[in-house]
């Protein structure tokens, strides 16, 4: 840690109840140092989801991630076994896989031309005779943890890190009734927004205090007053019945079923459930003040017939993540004023920032 990081972090006091916390500081959310240390010790450390199991069925299937600066690559291999390495060649460092996603039946970088198998051995090192010293095995892509749950791909940097089952805890029964792996994946989108990650989490997490505000179509289908909070271990489940009937035309034709449940696991993970339907976000950071929110649409009733539904439901998924990406871009600008420290928390809505803010002072510390 940087001399004046350990500072900041510490000007957060964790013991305090939900009714005396304050948010953390400002400087969590705009100082490079912390944004550093957020990289090893938050993204170094948990399971982190990185994308979908469909994308990797086949042998040579691949799709490749940049994880908090780090960019990796997860494929399938010729023996079925999936893996997941840092997609990085051992030669001059070049990214070996360039493509988002494909299906190879070796890892050629293509920069020098090194050729890699699919469970990232070093096969072929073109016009390299005469180098001393330099055993082929040794050279291999670094491999990286990785595991399933659900239909999503994990990956884990800390090799002393409790397995993908301990990290998740409870929210793999809480999950179980949505029957998620009943869902079918449709489209992904992605956005670059102007605020810190934390910026993004805090906006997921405030228990629906935001919604009647900026997302009155949404807000026109939920029920704000019977929204629930509940923080556990590692996660925070928020929840709200859906109001058939009025409101929002075009959102109550696409956001049907009697609730609608948001879960979210720490780091940066976000499942939005409403009866056959399923959006993941992923909040990975780019800089200090730069987020990729990365979304992944799924239905249950996914084919021919369904297309136009599925893409007015879309529609209205991405009018909701504008409402929230002009509100974050808003609030980072606050977060870099000199008038603005800390903030107090609603303790009927956003118990949820205070379980990440805990969970975040854990790590940092
Ligand atoms: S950097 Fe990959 S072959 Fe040279
Ligand atoms: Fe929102």
């Amino acid at each position: 840690m940087t001399n004046h990081t350990g500072p900041i972090i510490r000007s957060y006091d964790p013991k305090q109840t939900l009714a005396r916390a304050s948010t953390i500081p400002a400087a969590w959310y705009v100082d490079q140092g912390v944004f550093d240390r957020e990289k090893t010790a938050v993204f170094g450390r948990s399971w982190l989801a990185v994308g979908r199991c469909d994308q990797v069925c086949k042998t040579g299937d691949y799709f490749t991630s940049n994880v908090a600066g780090e960019p990796i690559v997860v494929i399938r291999g010729s023996d079925g076994t999936l893996r997941a390495f840092f997609n990085v060649c051992r030669h001059h460092a070049a990214e070996v896989a360039t493509e988002s996603s494909g299906c190879a039946s070796t890892l050629r970088c293509p920069y020098h031309g090194w050729t890699y198998d699919l469970d990232g051995s070093l096969k072929a090192t073109p016009d390299f005779a005469g180098v001393e010293g330099f055993e082929k095995n040794d050279h291999g892509l670094v491999p990286i943890r990785v595991d399933t749950w659900s239909n999503f791909v994990w990956v884990c940097f800390d090799a002393d890190a409790p397995g993908l089952p301990e990290f998740l805890g409870a929210i793999v029964e809480r999950v179980a009734p949505l029957e998620l792996s009943t869902l079918r994946f449709h489209v992904r989108t992605e956005y670059e927004i102007e605020c810190n990650w934390k910026v993004f989490v805090d906006n997921y997490l405030d228990g629906g205090y935001h919604v009647p505000h900026i997302h009155k179509g949404l807000g026109s289908v939920l029920s704000y007053q019977n929204y629930t909070i509940e923080n556990c271990e590692r996660f925070c489940v928020q929840s709200t019945p859906v109001q058939s009937g009025g409101g929002d035309v075009e959102t109550a034709a696409v956001r049907g079923g009697d609730m609608a449940y948001y879960y979210w696991l720490y780091p940066n993970f976000m499942l939005n459930w409403y009866e056959g339907y399923l959006d993941t976000n992923l909040a990975w950071p780019i800089g200090v003040n730069r987020t990729k929110v990365v979304f992944d649409f799924y239905f249950a009733e996914n084919n021919d017939a369904t297309q136009a539904h599925l893409r007015q439901s879309v529609a209205v998924a991405e009018r909701v993540q504008q409402e929230d990406i002009d509100i974050c871009e808003s609030v980072q600008r606050g977060l870099g004023s000199r008038a603005y420290n800390t903030g107090r928390l609603a303790v009927r809505r956003e118990g949820g920032e205070h379980l990440f803010h805990r969970l975040l002072y854990a790590d940092l510390i």
